[in-house]
């Protein structure tokens, strides 16, 4: 039985399986220039966080009506569950969507009815958070949650994802502040591949609550100690780290040292269907390549459920 967990770091569109987006491009008349799933998972080798990003912006050609997306989500839950996950805060990308003519309301409502269902028919209770491109202008992220506004019930909180090395946090410091007043929780990706300042930049100019990958902070011992007495939850992504090249190979992930320095680390699957695994194949590769306690994993799992968006009457870890 994989351990009970709480999945904080998952973009929705980085859990297309190449079956499932043979399946759709099929569905909605979609060349796909690739023979078949078996060389497209092929492409799946990459050398940095761009060259990713390349296929995965590509591949959300397939995704178009409202059914495709509630189909994709629905795909992660029923893996998600398989392996442990009881909460999962749900990333999606709506300016990679509305740039292709896909309107908010059919992103929203194909992912609000999966997720909606998800406590019923797989056991998962879930948060959906709209991503800011920060790759894209500020004006575009004001544009996108004003776009988002009439669909805020749905939604719980933004984030801040793709390229990110040059697009600092302070560039979304206005759309932020906007978000917070609408009652939006605030998370962002910073120090993937930015350096640490882009860490504290996004705690101090964002205002964020948890801090995604947080894996560059071990650079800088003032940051560190800030993010442990402070207990600021940081979504580490092993298997991610090791596909885009930000950690050669698992045996030298930070992990362990940090959990021994005290920090609030979770361990998530970012993009599963790229990067080799969902939650628990994560927890499984981070306690063979690291040699990690079993005492370790269960904090690794009760850090995510402490981190999580969940209201007092949600404790899932007694689930
Ligand atoms: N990093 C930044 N942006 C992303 C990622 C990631 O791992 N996945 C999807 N968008
Ligand atoms: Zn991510």
């Amino acid at each position: 039985m994989p351990l009970p967990k709480a999945e904080l770091h998952l973009h929705i569109e980085g859990t297309l399986e190449p079956e499932l987006a043979f399946a759709l491009a099929a569905r909605n008349g979609i060349a796909l220039p690739y023979a078949d799933a078996e060389e497209l998972r092929h492409k799946y080798r990459f050398s940095d966080l761009q060259s990713f990003l390349d296929l995965y912006y590509e591949l959300m050609a397939v995704l178009r009506t409202e059914d495709d997306f509630a189909d994709l989500a629905e795909a992660y839950l029923t893996r998600a569950a398989a392996q442990g996950v009881r909460h999962a805060e749900v990333f999606f990308d709506p300016q990679a969507h509305l740039a292709r003519g896909v309107e908010m309301a059919t992103v929203v409502d194909g992912l609000a009815r999966a997720l909606e269902g998800a406590p019923e028919r797989h056991g998962v209770s879930t948060r959906l958070i709209m991503c800011f491109l920060r790759d894209e202008s500020a004006e575009s992220a004001a544009a996108t949650l004003d776009a988002a506004r009439p669909h805020l019930d749905h939604i719980t909180g933004v984030g801040l994802d793709s390229a990110e090395v040059g697009h600092p946090p302070s560039k979304f410091r206005e759309v932020y502040e906007k978000a917070a007043n609408l009652g939006l929780r605030r998370v962002a990706h910073a120090g993937e591949e930015g350096p640490p300042a882009y860490i504290t930049e996004a705690l101090d100019v964002l205002g964020v609550e948890r801090v995604d990958h947080g894996l560059r902070s071990v650079e800088d011992p003032d940051l560190v100690a800030r993010l442990v007495r402070d207990r600021v939850p940081l979504t580490l992504c092993p298997l991610s780290n090791v596909r885009l090249r930000t950690v050669d190979v698992l045996a030298d992930h930070p992990l362990r040292a940090m959990l021994e320095a005290g920090l609030m680390a979770t361990v998530n699957s970012d993009d599963p269907a790229y990067f080799g695994g969902y939650a628990d194949d994560n927890f499984h590769a981070v306690r063979e390549a690291l040699g990690l306690t079993d005492d370790q994993l269960r904090e690794l799992a009760r850090n995510s459920f402490l981190a999580a968006f969940l209201d007092d009457d949600e404790d899932l870890r007694k689930a």
